[in-house]
């Protein structure tokens, strides 16, 4: 036999020396809850392990996210109010503008990147404004271009659009040019499947539509010629890192848009992924540790350069212990 396999397999240093696919720290990003309000750290039932924090509390998680070496986090806020437009998504003294100011002057390091949509502060919890029972498309983009803005001027290093809305990325990234801000990357939620492995996410942020679903915006699961379509679109209005969302059930297409585009791609593995894992680990049916390190090298295997998930710091443990990576 001329050819066997398992001589690259014999030890650790030979298998990792072989190993096709690398990781590292760099490339995590880990989400965070803003909550308004003062002293708070309450943990999220949906997402264990979690916390929605207030901005004078989130330095305690940045601080546990930079002692992992994990430097990049991804914002979401839970305002104290709610209204049709979503008001407090774009006013200067939001919930995400305070935890953005707050975390830049005490972090400076830290990349800050927030998410630009509207479904947790409006009244009926959908990503737009509405006309009717309808999300109006071309309406909205002044709202999102607005909420980019505000979440720059306060110091965010990167937005991140993730509402879904045909021509946002274009729209964003004139408002950011006009007022100075051209030097400000865009992360597009280019392909956002209708999933249901947001379901601890919206428990989380408070974020359910009121009525109705997401599936006249976002994309329908059944399709992957028009996950090419959405990434292209958007590379065309100047996106500067592409994002897959969810991550597992979707390498196929992570594969594909990493094969058709030369920016850098992102997936983000969902709320309903980590919890999952961390389900099924409580009921003693698999090792979390061994299965969070599995899935998330079958993403980065698929073509992922960038990886946004709620296990960044354990994540980041595994490169470090040499057990991934
Ligand atoms: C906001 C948004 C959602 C997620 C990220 N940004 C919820 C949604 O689209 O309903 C989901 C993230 C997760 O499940 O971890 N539109």
């Amino acid at each position: 036999m001329l050819i066997r396999p398992r001589r690259l397999r014999e030890n650790p240093a030979i298998r990792k020396m072989t190993r096709e696919t690398r990781v590292s720290k760099e490339s995590l990003i880990l989400p965070l809850f803003l909550e308004e309000g003062l002293h708070i750290k309450n943990p999220i039932s949906s997402l264990d392990g979690h916390f929605r924090y207030s901005p004078d509390r989130v330095g305690e998680a940045i601080e546990n996210a930079l002692q992992h070496g994990v430097d990049k986090v991804l914002l979401f806020g839970i305002p104290a109010h709610k209204d049709e437009k979503g008001s407090s998504a774009y006013d200067n003294d939001g919930i995400v503008q305070q935890g953005i100011r707050k975390i830049k002057r005490d972090y400076p390091e830290v990349c800050v990147i927030t998410d630009v949509c509207m479904c947790e502060y409006t009244s009926h919890g959908h990503c737009g404004i509405l006309t009717g029972d309808k999300v109006d498309n071309d309406e909205t983009l002044e709202y999102l271009a607005a909420i980019a803005l505000s979440h720059v001027e306060a110091g965010a290093d990167m937005v991140a659009p993730s509402d879904m809305m045909d021509g946002r990325v274009l729209a964003i990234r004139d408002t950011l040019d006009k007022k100075g801000y051209s030097h400000i990357p865009i992360m597009s939620y280019a392909v956002k499947y209708a999933s249901y492995f947001y379901g601890p996410f919206r428990d989380a942020a408070g974020s359910a539509p009121g009525f109705g679903d997401r599936r006249g915006y976002q994309m329908d699961w059944h399709n992957a010629k028009e996950a090419i379509k959405e990434a292209m679109l958007d590379v065309t209005q100047g996106a500067d890192i592409l994002m897959v969302k969810p991550a597992l059930c979707y390498l196929d297409i992570v594969k594909a848009v990493a094969e058709k585009s030369t920016l850098p791609l992102a997936a983000y593995s969902v709320s309903g992924e980590y919890a999952m894992i961390k389900a099924a680990a409580k009921m003693g049916l698999i090792d979390e540790y061994g299965v969070m390190c599995e899935s998330a090298i079958s993403i980065y295997r698929a073509g992922a350069d960038i990886l946004i998930t709620y296990y960044a710091n354990e994540i980041a443990d595994a490169i470090e212990k040499g057990d991934i990576g």
